[in-house]
């Protein structure tokens, strides 16, 4: 696949054994299928490799890169990656499988990768009660990351043909599963300790929470890229603790570089540490990196990470709105 999502034909897979096992194996290497959830058709990528992951943003050629939910099959599964207050546990054992999904603090075992989860310390984990979605997940025996298999800007899609009028040609394949049931998305909850919050209302009604849990769910807004959440109630975007300087074309005594391309940068002798991105100018390899090399970067001590100019095409819109907000957050 290009940058832009672009690639050969879309396969349909039907909903049996011989579908899902085809399915499962076109994730494990890395690539793009859609599947059944009871709340809407997921585009679903193998969440541990990081460029598997950009490739959905290439696909629905999203201009931001937000943290997305993974899938597990299993409670159990999910708590290797994810750790589990009371309450999260709680609500886990009454809703899963099911369209809940909960924020909770990254496990030390967490395989999921940077990308997946924007940077962030957390990670959205889901138990879809579909028996497709489950026989997938179980069949990849991996997290699966998942967000609506739509173009971004267009409405979430309920069934295959929907996804198709979307993505077709984009992405590797769809499974075939019929209607999703619920038709909106999961409800998100953040047990990040303190009081549990609502990141997004969804299958799961709120009072169903509150009854369980014994106590009124505190709001949050969504952390997507049109709701940022007020500082100090939930990070919804990583920030490194450096001053993030863009476009640039030489680089000042004590700066750390992030470089994109085969392009040196002037002074980069002189650099605290220096990372690419990507030397051959790939933008989904770029996407893969960003996070964790930022997390470098910012971990040599250098007071700025000066950055290289990064194409706005493709994934690179993505990438650059991600730094502009690093650059900017303070
Ligand atoms: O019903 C659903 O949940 C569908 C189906 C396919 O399962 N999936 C879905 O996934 O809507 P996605 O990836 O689009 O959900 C992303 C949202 C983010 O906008 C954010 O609100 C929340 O999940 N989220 C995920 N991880 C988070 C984190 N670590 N911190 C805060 N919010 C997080
Ligand atoms: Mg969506």
């Amino acid at each position: 696949m290009n940058d832009h999502g672009s690639m050969g034909r879309t396969a349909r897979l039907s909903a049996d054994e011989a579908g899902l096992a085809e399915a499962a194996a076109i994730l494990q290497r890395g690539g793009l299928v859609a599947f059944p959830t009871e709340t809407v058709y997921g585009l679903g990528a193998d969440a541990t490799q990081a460029e598997a992951v950009a490739g959905i943003y290439a696909a629905k050629e999203r201009p931001s890169f937000n943290p997305l939910i993974s899938h597990l099959e299993s409670f159990e599964a999910a708590k290797v990656q994810g750790t589990f207050d009371d309450t999260a546990r709680k609500l886990a054992e009454a809703f899963w499988p099911g369209p809940l999904t909960l924020v909770v603090p990254v496990a030390p075992t967490c395989t999921i990768s940077d990308l997946a989860r924007a940077g962030l310390d957390s990670v959205g984990l889901r138990v879809p009660a579909h028996p497709l979605a489950h026989a997938l997940l179980k069949a990849t025996g991996r997290p699966v990351a998942a967000p609506s298999a739509n173009r971004s800007g267009r409405v979430s899609p309920t069934d295959a043909d929907h996804v198709l009028s979307d993505l077709d040609g984009r992405i590797d394949a769809v499974v075939e599963g019929g209607a999703s049931d619920v038709g909106v998305e999961s409800t998100i909850v953040a047990c990040l300790g303190g009081a549990p919050r609502l990141l997004r209302p969804g299958g799961v009604p709120r009072e169903a929470i509150e009854a369980l849990i014994g106590q009124t769910l505190e709001s949050g807004l969504e952390g997507g890229e049109k709701n940022p959440l007020a500082p100090g109630m939930l990070a919804s975007h990583y920030a490194p603790r450096a001053q993030v300087r863009l476009n640039a074309t030489a680089i000042e005594a004590g700066e750390a570089i992030l470089l994109f391309g085969p392009e040196r940068m002037q002074g980069s002798e002189q650099a605290k540490a220096a990372l690419n991105l990507s030397k051959n100018g790939d933008l989904k390899e770029a996407a893969a990196h960003l996070f964790s090399y930022l997390r470098q970067l910012d971990a040599s001590g250098a007071q700025t990470i000066a950055v290289a100019p990064i194409p706005e095409t493709g994934l690179g819109d993505a990438i650059n709105d991600r730094l502009r907000r690093a650059a900017a957050e303070r």
